[in-house]
Protein backbone atom coordinates (compact mmCIF):
# COMPACT_ATOMS: atom_id res chain seq x y z
CA UNK A 1 0.00 0.00 0.00
CA UNK A 2 1.39 3.56 -0.70
CA UNK A 3 -0.15 5.40 1.91
CA UNK A 4 0.15 8.67 0.09
CA UNK A 5 -2.34 11.31 -0.86
CA UNK A 6 -2.63 11.53 -4.32
CA UNK A 7 -4.59 14.01 -6.99
CA UNK A 8 -7.81 12.84 -8.69
CA UNK A 9 -8.34 15.23 -11.88
CA UNK A 10 -11.84 15.06 -13.46
CA UNK A 11 -11.65 16.77 -16.51
CA UNK A 12 -13.94 17.51 -19.20
CA UNK A 13 -16.66 19.74 -20.23
CA UNK A 14 -19.40 21.21 -18.45
CA UNK A 15 -22.24 19.24 -17.74
CA UNK A 16 -20.19 15.82 -18.31
CA UNK A 17 -20.63 14.92 -14.74
CA UNK A 18 -17.21 15.60 -13.41
CA UNK A 19 -18.80 17.37 -9.76
CA UNK A 20 -20.90 14.19 -9.89
CA UNK A 21 -18.33 11.72 -9.87
CA UNK A 22 -15.80 13.61 -8.08
CA UNK A 23 -18.86 13.89 -4.85
CA UNK A 24 -19.25 10.15 -4.82
CA UNK A 25 -16.00 9.34 -5.31
CA UNK A 26 -15.00 11.69 -2.23
CA UNK A 27 -17.68 10.12 -0.23
CA UNK A 28 -16.35 6.78 -0.75
CA UNK A 29 -12.52 7.59 0.18
CA UNK A 30 -13.83 9.37 3.52
CA UNK A 31 -16.00 6.10 4.14
CA UNK A 32 -13.07 3.93 4.10
CA UNK A 33 -11.38 6.65 6.26
CA UNK A 34 -9.30 8.98 3.88
CA UNK A 35 -8.89 12.56 4.22
CA UNK A 36 -10.06 13.92 1.41
CA UNK A 37 -10.53 17.77 0.17
CA UNK A 38 -12.64 19.15 -3.34
CA UNK A 39 -11.67 21.43 -5.63
CA UNK A 40 -14.47 21.94 -7.73
CA UNK A 41 -13.89 24.62 -10.50
CA UNK A 42 -17.03 26.65 -9.82
CA UNK A 43 -16.54 27.11 -6.35
CA UNK A 44 -12.71 27.69 -6.68
CA UNK A 45 -13.74 30.69 -8.89
CA UNK A 46 -15.86 32.37 -5.94
CA UNK A 47 -13.00 31.96 -3.75
CA UNK A 48 -9.45 31.40 -4.77
CA UNK A 49 -10.10 32.33 -8.78
CA UNK A 50 -12.20 35.08 -7.64
CA UNK A 51 -12.53 37.73 -10.91
CA UNK A 52 -10.74 35.51 -13.69
CA UNK A 53 -12.71 34.60 -16.74
CA UNK A 54 -12.44 32.23 -19.18
CA UNK A 55 -10.24 33.37 -21.65
CA UNK A 56 -7.34 30.59 -21.95
CA UNK A 57 -5.45 32.79 -20.36
CA UNK A 58 -7.38 32.51 -17.41
CA UNK A 59 -8.01 29.54 -17.36
CA UNK A 60 -4.53 28.69 -17.36
CA UNK A 61 -4.17 30.77 -14.23
CA UNK A 62 -7.09 29.08 -12.62
CA UNK A 63 -5.92 25.39 -12.85
CA UNK A 64 -2.40 26.07 -12.33
CA UNK A 65 -3.53 27.41 -9.08
CA UNK A 66 -5.85 24.63 -8.12
CA UNK A 67 -3.11 22.52 -8.96
CA UNK A 68 -1.19 23.64 -6.83
CA UNK A 69 -3.24 23.78 -4.02
CA UNK A 70 -4.10 20.28 -4.87
CA UNK A 71 0.15 19.00 -4.66
CA UNK A 72 0.03 20.82 -1.15
CA UNK A 73 -2.65 18.78 -0.17
CA UNK A 74 -1.68 15.67 -1.36
CA UNK A 75 1.99 16.20 -0.36
CA UNK A 76 0.43 15.66 3.21
CA UNK A 77 -1.16 12.82 2.89
CA UNK A 78 -4.60 14.34 2.15
CA UNK A 79 -6.74 12.95 -1.22
CA UNK A 80 -7.09 15.96 -3.37
CA UNK A 81 -9.85 15.45 -6.03
CA UNK A 82 -10.32 18.55 -8.40
CA UNK A 83 -13.19 19.15 -10.75
CA UNK A 84 -12.49 21.22 -13.70
CA UNK A 85 -13.07 21.66 -17.19
CA UNK A 86 -9.44 22.01 -17.81
CA UNK A 87 -9.93 22.13 -21.28
CA UNK A 88 -6.01 22.65 -21.81
CA UNK A 89 -4.17 19.90 -22.70
CA UNK A 90 -0.90 22.29 -21.89
CA UNK A 91 -2.03 23.46 -18.50
CA UNK A 92 -2.88 20.06 -17.40
CA UNK A 93 0.70 18.64 -18.34
CA UNK A 94 1.81 21.47 -16.44
CA UNK A 95 -0.25 20.33 -13.00
CA UNK A 96 0.57 17.01 -13.81
CA UNK A 97 4.43 18.40 -13.41
CA UNK A 98 3.51 19.88 -10.30
CA UNK A 99 1.82 16.94 -8.54
CA UNK A 100 3.88 13.81 -7.52
CA UNK A 101 0.53 11.06 -8.00
CA UNK A 102 -1.23 12.86 -10.60
CA UNK A 103 -4.53 10.24 -11.37
CA UNK A 104 -6.10 12.17 -14.81
CA UNK A 105 -9.80 11.36 -15.45
CA UNK A 106 -11.98 12.48 -18.55
CA UNK A 107 -15.23 12.46 -17.70
CA UNK A 108 -16.02 12.24 -21.11
CA UNK A 109 -19.62 13.12 -22.83
CA UNK A 110 -20.35 14.57 -26.22
CA UNK A 111 -21.12 18.41 -26.58
CA UNK A 112 -24.42 17.26 -27.64
CA UNK A 113 -24.93 15.43 -24.71
CA UNK A 114 -23.88 17.76 -22.49
CA UNK A 115 -26.01 20.57 -24.14
CA UNK A 116 -28.82 18.14 -24.44
CA UNK A 117 -29.01 17.82 -20.20
CA UNK A 118 -28.18 21.73 -20.18
CA UNK A 119 -28.47 21.71 -15.87
CA UNK A 120 -27.26 24.52 -15.32
CA UNK A 121 -29.08 26.45 -18.19
CA UNK A 122 -25.79 27.75 -19.44
CA UNK A 123 -25.34 26.29 -22.87
CA UNK A 124 -28.72 27.88 -23.72
CA UNK A 125 -27.48 31.12 -22.96
CA UNK A 126 -24.25 30.43 -24.78
CA UNK A 127 -25.91 29.59 -28.15
CA UNK A 128 -27.83 33.00 -27.57
CA UNK A 129 -24.42 35.02 -27.23
CA UNK A 130 -25.01 35.46 -23.75
CA UNK A 131 -22.10 33.85 -22.59
CA UNK A 132 -18.98 34.31 -24.73
CA UNK A 133 -16.01 31.79 -24.47
CA UNK A 134 -18.18 29.09 -23.68
CA UNK A 135 -16.20 25.58 -23.79
CA UNK A 136 -17.41 23.18 -26.82
CA UNK A 137 -19.22 26.66 -28.12
CA UNK A 138 -16.47 29.11 -29.19
CA UNK A 139 -14.10 28.05 -26.75
CA UNK A 140 -11.92 24.58 -27.38
CA UNK A 141 -12.29 21.39 -25.51
CA UNK A 142 -8.93 19.31 -26.01
CA UNK A 143 -9.44 15.95 -25.22
CA UNK A 144 -7.03 13.96 -23.19
CA UNK A 145 -5.05 11.87 -25.13
CA UNK A 146 -3.47 9.51 -22.15
CA UNK A 147 -6.40 9.75 -19.27
CA UNK A 148 -5.48 7.02 -16.74
CA UNK A 149 -9.39 6.86 -16.25
CA UNK A 150 -11.94 7.58 -18.73
CA UNK A 151 -15.75 7.80 -17.49
CA UNK A 152 -18.22 7.59 -20.80
CA UNK A 153 -21.33 9.30 -18.63
CA UNK A 154 -23.40 8.55 -21.65
CA UNK A 155 -22.76 4.64 -21.00
CA UNK A 156 -22.22 4.23 -17.62
CA UNK A 157 -24.21 5.34 -14.63
CA UNK A 158 -22.85 7.35 -12.11
CA UNK A 159 -22.15 4.53 -9.42
CA UNK A 160 -20.75 2.89 -12.38
CA UNK A 161 -18.15 5.47 -12.61
CA UNK A 162 -17.73 6.14 -9.48
CA UNK A 163 -16.71 2.20 -8.54
CA UNK A 164 -14.21 2.56 -11.86
CA UNK A 165 -12.34 5.01 -10.15
CA UNK A 166 -12.51 3.43 -7.09
CA UNK A 167 -11.66 0.44 -8.45
CA UNK A 168 -7.73 2.06 -10.11
CA UNK A 169 -7.21 3.43 -6.90
CA UNK A 170 -7.21 -0.31 -5.37
CA UNK A 171 -5.62 -2.00 -8.28
CA UNK A 172 -3.07 0.92 -8.43
CA UNK A 173 -2.98 0.37 -4.41
CA UNK A 174 -3.48 3.83 -3.77
CA UNK A 175 -6.03 2.82 -1.42
CA UNK A 176 -6.87 -0.56 0.38
CA UNK A 177 -9.57 -3.06 -1.32
CA UNK A 178 -12.84 -3.88 0.33
CA UNK A 179 -15.01 -6.35 -0.64
CA UNK A 180 -18.19 -4.37 -0.30
CA UNK A 181 -17.59 -0.87 -1.42
CA UNK A 182 -19.71 -1.24 -4.73
CA UNK A 183 -22.64 -2.15 -2.97
CA UNK A 184 -23.29 1.02 -1.08
CA UNK A 185 -26.34 2.58 -1.56
CA UNK A 186 -25.24 6.19 -0.77
CA UNK A 187 -23.74 6.07 -4.18
CA UNK A 188 -26.65 5.29 -6.32
CA UNK A 189 -28.32 8.77 -5.22
S1 LIG B 1 -11.79 26.10 -16.35
O1 LIG B 1 -11.89 26.17 -17.83
O2 LIG B 1 -11.09 27.26 -15.80
O3 LIG B 1 -11.25 24.83 -15.86
P1 LIG B 1 -13.86 25.88 -14.40
O4 LIG B 1 -14.07 24.40 -14.24
O5 LIG B 1 -13.04 26.58 -13.35
O6 LIG B 1 -13.31 26.19 -15.86
O7 LIG B 1 -15.28 26.61 -14.40
C1 LIG B 1 -16.27 26.14 -15.26
C2 LIG B 1 -17.65 26.55 -14.75
O8 LIG B 1 -17.82 27.93 -14.89
C3 LIG B 1 -18.72 25.89 -15.59
O9 LIG B 1 -19.17 24.70 -14.98
C4 LIG B 1 -19.81 26.92 -15.64
O10 LIG B 1 -20.69 26.75 -14.56
C5 LIG B 1 -19.10 28.23 -15.44
N1 LIG B 1 -18.86 29.04 -16.67
C6 LIG B 1 -19.18 30.35 -16.79
N2 LIG B 1 -18.75 30.83 -17.96
C7 LIG B 1 -18.16 29.80 -18.62
C8 LIG B 1 -17.51 29.69 -19.89
N3 LIG B 1 -17.39 30.72 -20.72
N4 LIG B 1 -16.99 28.48 -20.25
C9 LIG B 1 -17.10 27.45 -19.41
N5 LIG B 1 -17.70 27.48 -18.19
C10 LIG B 1 -18.23 28.67 -17.79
Amino acid sequence: MKNLGFTLWFTGLSGAGKTTISQGVALELKARGSRVEILDGDVVRTHLSQGLGFSKQDRDTNVCRIGFVASLLSRNQVVAIVAAISPFRDSRAQVRQMNDNFIEVYVKASLEACEQRDVKGLYALARAGKIPEFTGIDSPYEEPLNPEIVCNTQQENITESINKVIKYLETREYIRATSVSSEKPSLTA
